[in-house]
């Protein structure tokens, strides 16, 4: 396995990369926009293809790199359910999977420090993100900071992990890399508390100052979506209405770029092919599957996705690819589903 603990000392923010295997997939945690550049590097060093970008929270500390990233390498970004950001390919909930070759990580809804911290633990270690830190815990005073929650998802959740599995969390001001649940358990002074009422009590007595950056950042990082209104000009966009009342005309091909697990969770739409989105430029070369679909029917290609990132990346290699006429749903399914649209079970 590859494994690259990256940090930015500007914010203390700790990132992780992490692949199979040199030359294959790679996923990232908590990327820096500032560092992009390095990340970029790394990869081409190492032969690594970018396919996932994860935020465990929105960040307040700094400008998360899942938007340059997704620009750059076309890959999916993550978050969860709950987060406030404007756009992400894929939002994850407690008891999902995030996979890529050859890794799979479990997705744990750990709230308290913001309401959308996620950890994610994948095998031997686990990323707590700002829910637990190495002798320390996120603060819980703003962005929907709950200490009560924070408790529940350190002592019902992350401490219930085996004790010799590796905390990895997002940021350390101290110099410390890597810690144990074990070794948390047993030296973390703030989890050196007799109840929950009285960690409330601790976590409500710290006083902190805000974030330096903190009002330009979180406006930021709740902007990170991809802009999809210049598809809508070129008339390569159909609003989930419009896609809608075009359901079943027989000139239409509906191309669904979600995986597996998220087609099983919130439904397919009836009729459409199925073509994950990590293999869609395969799929778009001459003599590659939807190529071959479309230019043998005639009809034309309609992408669609979760929230319509995936889909107006498609789009756009698409285009690349020389299919210009390729399309997407504005929104995804998710739009798809707020304005009626009707789905089946997978
Ligand atoms: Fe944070």
């Amino acid at each position: 396995m590859i494994f690259r603990q990256l940090f930015d000392s500007v914010s203390g923010t700790y990132s992780y990369l992490l692949a199979s295997r040199q030359g294959g997939e790679a996923l990232i945690l908590d990327p820096v926009l500032e560092k992009a550049d390095r990340y970029c590097q790394l990869l081409r060093e190492l032969d690594l293809k970018l396919v996932k970008a994860i935020d465990t929270h929105l960040h307040a500390d700094h400008i998360t790199g899942l938007g340059v990233l997704r620009d750059r390498t076309h890959c999916i970004t993550i978050m969860g359910e709950q987060s406030k950001a404007d756009i992400v390919s894929m939002r994850v909930c407690d008891g999902d999977k995030v996979t890529i070759e050859g890794l799979c990580l479990d997705v744990m809804y750990t709230p308290g420090h913001t309401d959308d911290s996620y950890s994610y633990l994948m095998g031997d270690r686990v990323f707590t993100g700002d829910t637990l830190l190495i002798r320390g815990t996120g603060r819980t005073d703003f962005q929907n900071g709950n200490a009560r929650a924070q408790y529940d998802s350190i002592f019902n959740r992350l401490l219930k992990l085996p004790e010799e599995t590796l905390v990895y969390p997002a940021h350390d001001y101290k110099g410390d890399t890597v810690s144990t649940i074990g070794e948390e358990k047993r030296y973390n002074p703030r989890l050196k508390v007799g109840s929950v009422d009285e960690y409330v009590e601790l976590m409500g007595n710290l006083n902190l100052p805000n974030p330096k950056l903190m009002d330009v950042v979180v406006p930021a990082n709740m902007h990170v979506g991809l802009h999809q209104e210049d598809l809508d000009k070129q008339g390569l966009a159909l609003s989930a209405r419009a896609a809608i009342l075009s359901l079943g005309r027989p000139d239409i091909l509906l191309v669904d770029l979600r995986e597996t697990g998220e087609r099983s969770k919130h439904g397919v739409l009836a009729g459409a092919l199925h073509a994950p989105y990590p293999s869609i430029g395969e799929s778009l070369k001459p003599g590659g599957m939807l190529r071959e679909v479309a230019a043998a029917s005639g009809r034309r290609i309609v992408f669609f996705c979760a929230f319509g990132e995936r889909s107006a990346m498609a789009v756009a290699a698409a285009n690349e690819a020389g299919l210009v006429n390729a399309a997407h749903i504005t929104g995804g399914i998710d739009a798809w589903k707020k304005a009626g649209g009707p789905v089946v079970q997978s």
